[in-house]
């Protein structure tokens, strides 16, 4: 008898694995099996699978109250947690609307972002990824997969380039100057600025391949969008938390934005999401015209709170970086003399392999896809492609993630480079 799924297909599926349990970087497969997971499941799983202070706290809270939905009366941890996202946001974020997932915390953004400008339209990049409704479908141009088939998407959104160092010879400024013009010559020609709500920008790009802005584009853009009254969103869904080694990504340089998405790492794997804005900002979005039933839930604001103690604990964010850069170094040793590797790029543990066919200098989506496969068959290693070809292979293991974990993926990692050159 063929096996029957009950399970809906439209799932893209990384591996085939089935898990029974985690702990730390490690999953546990229902055949026993163990293998080292740097995906994070997609840069989730901040202080790692089952973090023993992040399951206490769900356990205590699944005790006393499960759903308290924030219309009809406040729990008390829901103030707890906006007051302490409050101490470690980027100033003047001090005021927090919660929800369920990213995309929905970046469509609220928007709805924000309209509201309170009184303008309609969005500016977005190429490369960008926001998320899988409707008007977040129609804000991601990293792959057509995520919109083909959908339409139509909603209108009012406009496309700038990303600036990719890699796409000018490996220059961030002739990429940064590049793209600052073409969002001047969009402002110019496309949207104006009194018809322009909000700029949304990913600080480091996700799923478009891991590419971080230039510190010079982001401070120019803000400056852009100050001069005309533009809201500068970043979209810190990914890079959040901790990521990048620091707790938001915008901090490495030196931008205040107006306002913040943040999910994934949140919760450490219980789905909660926010939007974070200066209280003068937020009061200006008319009661009632935004809400939802489950988001601020008692458990989601319990794990979260569990997962802020560990993320801020002293020397946590260093570790971050440290192992960042040892996983960094390691690829670049790895790779070197590799002519199929056109750049390896880092900012905290988020570090990604780009590879390009070398006659051709195409995307290389072949070879990525055959170093996943072998490491993992031959190496138990969980890895996840990025960008609009599945060109490069992006590495962010949890947080908690061990120098000898580190060193046992680059291990595993020169070996699928070898087996695939
Ligand atoms: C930068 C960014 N924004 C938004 C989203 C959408 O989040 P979700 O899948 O939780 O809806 C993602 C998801 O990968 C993301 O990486």
């Amino acid at each position: 008898m063929p096996v029957v799924s009950h399970v809906s297909d439209v799932w893209f599926r990384v591996t085939d694995l089935e898990v029974a349990s985690g702990r730390g970087c490690v999953i546990t497969t229902t055949a026993g099996e163990e293998y080292l997971d740097f995906t994070s499941g997609i840069a989730v799983t901040s202080t790692g699978h089952c973090h023993p202070k992040v399951v206490s706290a769900i356990v205590e809270q699944a005790g006393r109250f499960i759903h308290a939905q924030v219309n009809i009366y406040r729990h008390d941890l829901l103030e707890r947690l906006a007051a302490r996202l409050a101490e470690v946001c980027p100033d003047p974020i001090d005021t927090f609307f919660f929800a369920n997932s990213g995309s929905e915390a970046t469509e609220g953004a928007v709805k924000l972002a309209k509201q309170v400008t009184g303008r309609p339209n969005i500016i977005v990049f190429t490369g960008s990824f926001h998320g899988r409704t409707h008007l977040t479908m129609a804000m991601t141009t990293s792959k057509t997969a995520y919109r083909a088939g959908h339409g139509p998407l909603p209108s009012g959104i406009f496309v700038a380039t990303y600036p990719s160092a890699l796409d000018h010879g490996g220059d961030a400024e002739a990429a940064s100057a590049a793209c600052l013009a073409h969002v001047r010559h969009l402002l110019a020609t496309q949207t104006a600025p009194a018809e322009t709500a909000a700029v949304v920008i990913e600080p480091v790009l996700g799923e478009g391949g891991y590419v971080p802005a230039p510190g010079s584009f982001l401070r120019g853009l803000a400056e852009l969008c100050a001069e005309h009254g533009i809201l500068f969103v970043a979209d810190e869904v990914q890079t959040g938390f901790g990521r990048t080694g620091k707790m938001f990504a915008v901090e490495h340089y030196g931008v205040r934005p107006d306002v913040v998405v943040l999910a994934k790492g949140l919760g450490s794997g219980f789905p909660i999401s926010a939007i974070g804005a200066p209280s003068e900002l937020m009061a200006r979005w008319p009661r009632g015209s935004h809400g939802g039933t489950y988001g601020g839930n008692p458990i989601g604001c319990a794990a979260a709170l569990a997962t802020l103690d560990v993320l801020t604990e002293d020397g946590f964010l260093d570790a971050v970086t440290a192992r960042g850069r040892r996983l960094a170094a390691g690829l670049v040793e790895a790779t070197s003399g590799d002519p199929g590797v056109a750049e390896v790029r880092a900012l905290g543990l988020m570090v990604a392999v780009e590879f390009r066919q070398p006659e051709t200098g195409m995307p290389d989506t072949a070879r990525v896809s055959a170093i996943l496969g072998h490491c993992l068959a031959e190496g138990h290693l969980i890895l996840m492609s990025a960008g609009t070809y599945s060109q490069a292979i992006r590495f962010m293991p949890p947080l908690v993630v061990s120098e000898g974990e580190i060193d046992e993926a680059l291990s595993v990692f020169e070996k699928a480079l070898e087996a695939t050159r």
